[in-house]
């Protein structure tokens, strides 16, 4: 089959998209998934670089990619309530070497859930790691409400850009950073004020926030609780708590590790079926162009979803 690998760590040179790799089966508890579409996210070009070997070394050959949407060709002894034929969107095992860069990947069927109904392929595989880390930070985490303020970093990237809609959705008033040349597209998704954060500095414009959703870090994280009132709530996808800051400004941190379960694949799956929230796909490569893909979302010039067509 067609799949998308490296066989050493490094720079988008080493990902190559190959014709011969071997199918692969599905495992007990597992299914096996016909791939049509698989989404580019940050992790996988930190995965080629091997910026996770410290703690899941991969064994090469390894396909990339975790996010996909495609159609169940086999199931694994054990599982129940999926069938061979179901059209599925979910999240593969980005450092089991078995990724979604390719015609076909092995899922955990506990990281499956049937796609939403309104969507092709292509933007329903735009989905899991980005929106589900959304559903998780500002449904279960946050419990954002109705009035409440959230400030949400990085709004014109993949999570930031389902995070305006999920915020709106929910009645909150919504700022959000971005560069300015994104700010008509945050705009267009619901966002009450923009600030640019290449010539703007929030933490002096903004108080008494409810929420900040980080997704950005550093020196962002670190101003993110000047801005909360206390009682507030700064969820980070990608920084450890501060304990000092945390108690000195009365708030509580959060590191959050998404985890793309059916449950929240399914709570997301109705949010787009009735129109709350629609992916935003920047642009779509080939398998061919694997590379490509990845290089363009590192390079950061993406405003919401860079999706792979597989088939
Ligand atoms: N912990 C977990 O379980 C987990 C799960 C999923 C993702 N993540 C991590 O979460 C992060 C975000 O993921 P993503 O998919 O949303 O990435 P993304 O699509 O690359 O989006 C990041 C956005 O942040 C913007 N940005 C960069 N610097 C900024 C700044 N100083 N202030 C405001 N915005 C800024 C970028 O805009 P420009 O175009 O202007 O650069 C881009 O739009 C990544 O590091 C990812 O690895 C963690």
């Amino acid at each position: 089959m067609k799949a998308a690998q490296i066989t050493e760590y490094g720079d988008k040179s080493v990902l190559k998209t190959v014709v011969d790799a071997p199918k692969p089966k599905a495992a007990a508890g597992q299914v096996l998934v016909a791939v049509h579409a698989a989404a580019v996210n940050p992790f996988d070009w930190k995965v080629r670089e091997g910026q996770a070997q410290a703690y899941v070394p991969l064994k090469f050959p390894a396909t990339l990619g975790s996010d996909f949407a495609g159609v169940i060709e086999e199931l694994g002894e054990g599982v129940n309530g999926l069938s061979v034929g179901m059209e599925v969107y979910g999240q593969a095992n980005a450092l089991g070497g078995e990724g979604s860069f390719a015609e076909f990947v092995p899922v955990k069927a506990e990281s499956v859930a049937p796609k939403p109904k309104k969507l092709d392929f292509v933007t329903a595989a735009a989905l899991p790691l980005a929106g589900v880390s959304t559903y998780q930070a500002l449904v279960e985490e946050a419990n954002l409400q109705a009035g409440q303020k959230v400030l949400i970093h990085g709004g014109a990237g993949g999570i930031g850009s389902y995070a305006i809609q999920l915020a709106k959705h929910l009645k909150a008033y919504v700022a959000t950073t971005a560069a300015a040349d994104d700010a008509d597209f945050v705009k267009n998704l619901g966002a009450d004020e923009v600030i640019d954060y290449t010539s703007q500095d929030f933490s002096t414009l903004l108080q008494d926030y409810d929420v900040v959703y980080d997704t950005v870090g550093g020196d962002t994280y670190t101003k993110s609780y000047q801005v909360l009132k206390p009682g507030g709530i700064l969820i980070s996808m990608t920084e450890q708590p501060n304990e000092e800051l945390a108690a000195q400004h009365q708030v509580t941190a959060i590191a959050q590790q998404t985890r793309t379960t059916t449950e929240r694949l399914t709570k997301l799956a109705e949010l787009v079926d009735q129109g709350a929230i629609k992916p935003q796909i920047d642009k779509v490569f080939p398998l061919e162009e694997a590379s490509q893909a990845l290089a363009y979302i590192q390079e950061g010039k993406h405003r919401g979803k860079v999706v792979i067509k597989v088939n």
